[in-house]
């Protein structure tokens, strides 16, 4: 079938002559991450009650947690084919609600597929640009072109053509579940708001009960200043002046990074828009996950984790991934941004790495008077990780795809080697007066989804809680572990068994709470038989109770957790 031609096929040739001077390394994609099958996940749309499988609630927790990650990986086609997803960040995203009772000790779960018309566009084959983290469809030579022709119309000449484009449902936005959102002032208002989040500069608002996605929107929406095609699943939010801040970021036809803040009316200011470096060099465009927030400051890491050609491998060949590179030897920078006046003040170098998740970050005077920001994030000293991805969170194998003569694409090791640890807990320390890195200390080894009590956000705190990952070995199967880790004495404790695999913990205190602490963390969980929710004691990591959702696994990356009226208690 020929696409509709608006533009004219020369330039859908041209991008192919361009795309010849590329590496092949989509063949080599393929022949990696193709052996790998990823299991669905079932919807839940009608909730389901559960009662305690073991354990009690403490009677005061009261609320709703949503999680948010990749769930259906295999659509049946409409030729009888099957069009599977190969990579663990690209499944179709499914939102998940567990509605805790504890006065009654009873749960009540409903999920949903987030992405319907994607979904329908694949099975009936009319999708067009697909875009996928570091999935790479096999697709015939045509189908190629005409993807690649797609991509550019829609996402640099924003035209889009796809059956179904101004659906709620028709982008995969999956990676955060933020409630109590700012919307957009064009939106109506309402009383309970989640919206879901990812790195592209894309927003979906969805039913808080239901999870029936209403509405997709980009920051533009706030603000026609806020324009570029990415930007961070995680943003930063002051629970005091209830601001949000967050950037975008663009990849063509120059790098730029557009820093703002979105107060509670959804009004959008800019505060910063970065184009240049302190120092006045130039940056590509780096992959970004998070940024620090503290009183005072917003700070972005740049890592030398790049797109490397102005975004045109991802427009051709519809892989983010693949359009990423690590560059040997390059500093990571951290953009420190002024909250009060705005503007870049500094660009301050160290050694290079590259993280997903930063944690908490807060801003002292010293007794000389001079600013010290001390910030904290799990921190990968290279880009590897990046391909060791692609089954994150999915079933085990023991034909390890540790090949014996890897080899780097992009500056990774590939054939990635099967990950063995996270990267670990760092604390940098900034010397604003001197615009310099001071130090530089390992928190925990093997650390990652921080997370923490948000009532001591933008403070010198205690305690940081995240996951451990233990690797596989001949005797045990690949497990994560929930660690605390007392941040003055660098020590851990850790709740999980092998053949655990917990997800990102999420801290609520006790109401009455007099110490940090004093409180719970929520984890789902999958092993080998099931999927179960569990309540740990923070204090002593702990289980409190275990609620068994059903015979299958559900990967989540992150979560949020609101009281019963609905109100931020832990907010991603
Ligand atoms: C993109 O896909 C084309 C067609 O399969 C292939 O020839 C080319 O090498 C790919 N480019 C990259 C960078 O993977
Ligand atoms: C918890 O369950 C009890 C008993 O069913 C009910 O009375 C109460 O309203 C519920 N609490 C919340 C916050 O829904
Ligand atoms: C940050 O902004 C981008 C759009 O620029 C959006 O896609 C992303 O979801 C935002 N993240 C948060 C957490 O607000
Ligand atoms: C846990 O996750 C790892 C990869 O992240 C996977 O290899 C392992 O099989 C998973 N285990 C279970 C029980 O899901
Ligand atoms: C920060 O830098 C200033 C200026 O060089 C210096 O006087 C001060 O001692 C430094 N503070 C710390 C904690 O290093
Ligand atoms: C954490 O470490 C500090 C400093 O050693 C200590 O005072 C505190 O009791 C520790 N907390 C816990 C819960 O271990
Ligand atoms: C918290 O304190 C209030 C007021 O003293 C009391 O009514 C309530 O029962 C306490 N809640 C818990 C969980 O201890
Ligand atoms: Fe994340």
């Amino acid at each position: 079938m020929l696409p509709d031609l608006r533009y004219p096929l020369p330039i859908a040739g041209a991008l192919y002559f361009l795309c010849l001077k590329y590496d092949n390394i989509y063949k080599r994609y393929q022949a990696v991450y193709s052996p790998y099958k990823l299991a669905d996940t079932p919807e839940f749309q009608t909730p389901i009650d559960l009662k305690l499988t073991s354990g009690s609630v403490p009677a005061w927790l009261n609320g709703i947690m949503y999680r948010v990650g990749p769930g259906k990986f295999n659509i049946k086609q409409t030729d009888g084919s099957t069009f599977s997803i190969k990579h663990a960040f690209d499944g179709l995203p499914f939102m998940h609600r567990f509605e805790i009772n504890g006065s009654a000790q009873t749960l009540k779960y409903n999920s949903r597929l987030l992405a319907g018309t994607v979904e329908r566009n694949i099975r009936e084959k009319t999708y067009k640009g697909l875009v996928f983290f570091g999935h790479v469809p096999t697709v015939s030579f045509f189908k190629w072109l005409q993807e690649a022709y797609y991509r550019v119309t829609i996402m640099v000449l924003k035209i889009d053509s796809n059956k179904g484009d101004s659906e709620p449902d028709s982008q995969c936005v999956g990676v955060t579940a933020s409630t109590n959102f700012p919307l957009p002032s064009d939106c109506a208002k309402e009383d309970r708001v989640l919206v879901s989040k990812t790195d592209a500069n894309i927003l979906q608002k969805i039913h808080a009960d239901t999870l029936v996605p209403e509405k997709l929107f980009t920051y533009t929406s706030y603000d026609k200043k806020l324009q570029g095609q990415f930007s961070a699943a995680h943003h930063q939010f002051d629970p005091e002046t209830k601001e949000i801040f967050n950037f975008t970021l663009s990849f063509a036809p120059l790098p730029r990074m557009i820093v703002f803040s979105t107060s509670e009316d959804g009004k959008a200011k800019v505060l910063a828009d970065i184009t240049h470096r302190s120092d006045k060099s130039r940056f590509q465009a780096p992959y970004i996950h998070s940024l620090w927030l503290t009183k005072n400051y917003i700070i972005i890491p740049e890592s030398p984790l790049v797109y490397q050609d102005k975004g045109l491998n991802l427009l051709l060949n519809g892989s983010v991934l693949s359009s990423m590179t690590w560059v040997t030897n390059a500093p990571t920078y951290f953009h420190v941004i002024s909250r009060k006046g705005g503007g870049l003040i500094a660009s301050i170098p160290t050694t290079g790495f590259f993280t997903f998740h930063v944690a908490n970050g807060f801003d002292t005077i010293d007794k000389n008077g001079d600013e010290i920001l001390s910030l904290d994030c799990a921190a990968f000293s290279n880009g590897n990780i990046m391909h060791q991805l692609n089954k994150f969170g999915g079933l085990h194998s023991k034909q390890a795809y540790d090949a014996p003569t890897p080899d780097t694409i992009n500056g990774m090791s590939f054939p990635p080697h099967r990950q063995t640890c996270f990267g670990d807990m760092k604390r940098f320390t900034v010397n604003l007066t001197q615009q310099k890195v001071i130090n530089t200390e390992i928190i925990c080894c093997n650390m990652d989804f921080p997370r923490y009590n948000q009532l001591y956000c933008f403070t010198d705190h205690q305690f940081l809680y995240g996951c451990e990952l233990k690797g596989f070995t001949e005797k045990t199967d690949e497990s994560s572990y929930l660690v605390k880790v007392n941040l003055s004495t660098k020590s851990g404790t850790r709740y999980g068994q092998e053949g655990y695999n917990c997800s990102e913990p999420i801290f609520v205190p006790s109401p009455n709470a007099t110490t940090e602490d004093d409180g719970i963390l929520l984890s789902l969980v999958n092993n080998a038989e099931c999927c179960f929710l569990v309540v740990i004691d923070a204090t002593n990591m702990k289980e409190l109770a275990r609620f068994t959702i059903g015979q299958f696994s559900a990967v989540t990356f992150h979560g949020s957790f609101v009281d019963h009226e609905f109100k931020n208690i832990n907010l991603n």
